[in-house]
């Protein structure tokens, strides 16, 4: 469990901060909210004490004797602020101390992340540009904001990410610091399959597998937390689109691999791709044949057989065809047996598919599939093997972004 501090500012999408909350307490963690006076005209008090279960105030001058404005600060492990206004920014770099929040900010030792929402204009603003540039020198996290349906008829960057989204980021910072959602994919152009491919045997059935597409999930919010613009081909996932990632969904692998190719070499004003991921399960067969109509038992034409025909291997042809300087990172799921450990295996697979990075996650014993937490090593071309990376989903896609980052030719 660890103590967060959930700043709320004045804008509308305060709202969402009670869902943040409820996420942060839901995972367990102790949290304290403080909104300024203008977020409590959106939500109030009550809210935030009844999910909290601590007392919320807005001014330095509530519970002097307890030293509020500097001890709040002080004990954080994390400090959240959900929504953070172009005001509260501004405030923020310019070190003003005059509201509880402002002075717990200037108080806090632990990391502070930021999620801006504002209208498009606000966020664009060179004034706001600049205090995000300088809040982000001095080490805090600011995410980039989500780009849709803003209040009004307004569409456009300045949405707040969803709280599931904040709160899944919220543990990569508890777990690796600011530095784990710092901005060094800003600027590249990366792409990630997810999920399972879904093989049609007729119209209502499917070969299919287990994958819940939740690491390629994490890979993406990750990524685009980090600045990245980031596309997701998803094979069946029917989670919501995490913030600041355009989706395209697909069905089979044939589907996947003509997404695959055409984003990792992008088209028009979009160009190649700088990172592709390939995390999604793809189906190695497919049935030979896909009955028209449903596959009826009893009938002269009831299967007794499945004839299968191999897949395209999607991430080999995208090695052969990558456009210079693309990274590849694929995925293995291995098993040690007689002949090799789970290692050994990996580095024959790196070398046969050609890529600059494998994920290996040891499936052994039936471990990994649907579960929240994963466990990975990321083997480079070279051989050399990352630490095991361990935790929540996110937290295993900072360290495998970290390595892709080293990784990434400079520009
Ligand atoms: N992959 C792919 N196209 C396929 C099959 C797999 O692009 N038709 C990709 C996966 O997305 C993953 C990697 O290749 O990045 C996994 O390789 P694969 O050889 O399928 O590994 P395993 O499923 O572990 O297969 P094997 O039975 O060969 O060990």
């Amino acid at each position: 469990m660890s103590k967060i501090v959930l700043g709320v500012g004045g804008g509308v999408a305060a709202y969402k901060s009670a869902l943040l909350l409820r996420a942060l307490t839901e995972a367990g963690h102790d949290v304290r909210v403080v909104p300024t006076a203008s977020a409590l005209r959106f939500v109030g008090a009550a809210t935030f004490e009844a999910l909290s279960g601590n007392p919320v105030s807005t001014e330095v001058w509530d519970d002097v004797p307890e030293v509020a404005h500097v001890r709040i600060g002080q004990t954080a492990d994390l400090v959240v602020v959900n929504p953070a206004t172009a005001d509260l920014l501004a405030r923020a770099a310019a070190g003003r101390a005059d509201d509880l929040l402002t002075a717990t900010l200037l108080a806090a030792h632990a990391p502070v992340v930021f999620v801006p929402a504002m209208h498009t204009e606000m966020w664009l603003h060179p004034a706001t540009q600049d205090n995000v540039a300088t809040l982000r020198r001095r080490g805090a996290v600011v995410l980039p904001p989500a780009v849709g349906r803003l209040t009004g008829p307004d569409s456009g960057p300045g949405r707040l990410p969803e709280p599931a989204d904040v709160a899944a980021l919220a543990e990569v910072v508890l777990a690796g610091g600011a530095a784990a959602l710092r901005q060094d994919l800003a600027g590249r152009r990366v792409v990630v399959s997810a999920g399972g491919t879904r093989e049609a045997l007729d119209p209502v059935r499917f070969l299919g597998n287990r994958s819940s597409g939740m690491q390629g999930w994490a890979l993406a919010r990750v990524a685009a937390a980090r600045g990245a613009e980031v596309v997701l081909v998803a094979a069946n996932v029917e989670a919501p689109a995490p913030f600041g990632v355009r989706v395209v969904p697909v069905g089979s692998a044939e589907e996947l691999r003509t997404a695959m190719h055409a984003e990792a070499a992008g088209s028009g004003d979009r160009g190649p791709a700088d990172v592709v991921v390939m995390a999604a399960a793809v189906a190695d067969f497919r049935p030979g044949t896909v009955a028209a109509s449903k596959l009826k038992k009893g009938s002269a034409g009831e299967p007794t057989a499945l004839d299968l025909v191999r897949n395209p291997d999607v991430l080999v042809e995208l090695v052969g065809g990558r456009p210079a300087g693309q990274l590849l990172v694929g995925f293995a799921a291995e098993t040690g047996d007689d002949e090799a450990d789970v290692l050994t295996h990996a580095r024959a697979k790196l070398q046969r598919k050609g890529v600059d990075l494998l994920v290996v996650n040891d499936v052994s014993a039936g471990r990994v599939f649907g579960r929240s937490d994963n466990e990975v090593t990321v083997l480079a071309a070279d051989g050399s093997a990352s630490p095991v990376l361990s935790g929540p989903k996110d937290t295993v896609a900072a360290g495998i972004w970290d390595a892709v980052s080293a990784a990434l030719p400079p520009r």
